[in-house]
């Protein structure tokens, strides 16, 4: 018999918690746990939640409810909660269901396979501080393994800007950046390891300040990397678009034209309850700063309707920015209330009406979204392989806009970017030939 111990990991939220995720997994790997893509058989079930809305953080809730009868079957089965719910909650989580025996707040994952140990049988462990080091240079490392294609990395963490809807400031913490030879060594050892894009991630990415190091400075350099073919970055703050970032989308060509960047609200009034520090003048000002350094870039953005005090008018100010900027894709959400944050305790908007608007805003960011995919239609792009797709000879790429591209070409293709000329679009994708 070998010790070899199983471990399932849930991924909910952002792709922080995906990058986040992989790194608990290949760090339990050294204490001994293979990865499994099933609860049934596990001997360790961690859940990396999300608590930016309560859905989210709902969710957590009823998935460890059926986890029930998997711990009645097997005793020694331990479950553990991290991310930005275990953040927020801590012990309650416990209190709230005692089945758990872990929870490890977001900037504790360090501490992870040794909590591990301790947990089970009884004893139950929880931390949740925001310890000096930083919990990734502490991580252990797994051996060389081959990876996809395409990799996150995270640059910074934490956000100040403190929107008065977001839990973030505090699942997260403070503003956070990484130390720039670091994650170049990072993104060099992804390469060796066959990364051909990397997706540079942070809650407040564009605000990386690492001593001199500003994102751009970053880009300039991981552009260097031979190998590496793509360059991205994602969430940035409009107040953080900094000219030396700008030029950099007109400069550096692996950086890819494709930029989120989250307005939530077309309504000067609605923007300033919700304390985002700019106008809608503003933001449109920087997109076209933006639109001049890069005049082939796609705009993505996120939206939230029925934050408290929007009326009729302005949430269609809100559609009428969309129609302004046209985002090639977006999210848009119901504001939900979320405790500990300023505008929790305001006075609420009608859950019905809420719902309306978010269906008129959807209806038209989706148009959008299709006028932009029918736009490639006839175009020639590169794609970045990614893997196989389900019918025989079907390869699955990656569009310079994130839209997935489905195409017959080699196997032996996967990691390099070849040139397709676009047929046709479906829903969420595009089909091409390689040309
Ligand atoms: N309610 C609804 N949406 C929210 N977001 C953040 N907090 C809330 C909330 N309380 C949305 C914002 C943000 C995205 C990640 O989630 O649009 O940009
Ligand atoms: Fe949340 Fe983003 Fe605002 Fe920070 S800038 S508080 S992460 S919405």
């Amino acid at each position: 018999m070998s010790d070899v111990k199983k471990l399932f990991v849930k991924t909910y939220g952002c792709q922080m918690n995906v990058y986040d995720s992989e790194r608990m997994v290949e760090a339990m790997g050294v204490n001994g746990y293979v990865e499994t893509d099933t609860p049934d058989d596990a001997d360790l079930i961690l859940l990396n939640t999300c608590h930016i809305r309560e859905k989210a953080a709902e969710k957590v809730y009823s998935e460890l409810g059926r986890y029930r009868k998997l711990k009645a079957k097997n005793p020694d089965l331990k479950i553990g909660v991290a991310g930005c719910v275990a953040q927020a909650e801590g012990e309650e989580i416990i209190r709230r269901q005692p089945l758990v025996d872990l929870v490890v707040g977001s900037q504790a994952y360090h501490r992870l396979p040794e909590m591990a140990e301790k947990a089970g049988n009884g004893v139950q462990v929880v931390d949740t501080e925001f310890p000096e080091e930083d919990k990734f240079d502490h991580l252990p490392r797994g051996p060389k393994a081959r990876r996809a294609p395409c990799a996150f990395l995270t640059v910074q963490e934490g956000c100040d800007k403190f929107c008065a809807f977001c839990v973030v400031p505090y699942t997260r913490g403070a503003e956070v950046s990484r130390p720039a030879e670091r994650l170049l060594a990072e993104a060099r050892d992804l390469v060796e390891r066959g990364v051909a894009e990397i997706n540079l991630l942070g809650q407040n990415v564009n605000a990386y300040q690492a001593g001199d190091w500003t994102l751009a400075r970053l880009i300039r350099e991981l552009a260097k990397i031979d190998g590496l073919e793509r360059i991205r970055f994602t969430t940035s703050h409009p107040n953080d678009m900094s000219d030396d970032l700008i030029a950099a989308h007109g400069e550096v060509e692996k950086l890819m034209p494709y930029l989120h960047l989250p307005v939530q609200s077309g309504s000067d009034k609605v923007l300033k309850a919700m304390n985002r520090r700019h106008t809608v003048d503003e933001y449109l000002a920087t997109i076209e700063r933006i639109k001049a350094a890069r005049p082939d870039i796609m705009l993505s953005g996120d939206f939230i309707v029925g934050f408290p005090g929007e009326d009729e008018a302005d949430f269609q100010a809100t559609m009428d920015l969309c129609e302004q900027v046209r985002y090639g894709q977006a999210y848009s959400f119901k504001y939900s209330p979320r405790p500990g944050t300023p505008a929790a305790d305001r006075a609420h908007v009608d859950e019905d009406v809420k719902g309306e608007r978010l269906a008129r805003l959807q209806t038209l960011l989706t148009q959008h979204q299709v006028d932009f995919q029918n736009s490639m239609i006839g175009r020639v792009i590169p794609v970045l392989l990614e893997k196989k797709g389900r019918e025989d000879g079907q390869m699955i790429g990656k569009s310079p806009y994130l839209h997935a591209v489905h195409m017959l070409a080699d196997q032996s293709l996967v990691g390099t970017v070849v040139n397709a000329k676009i047929v046709a679009t479906e829903r969420n994708s595009l089909s091409g030939v390689v040309v």
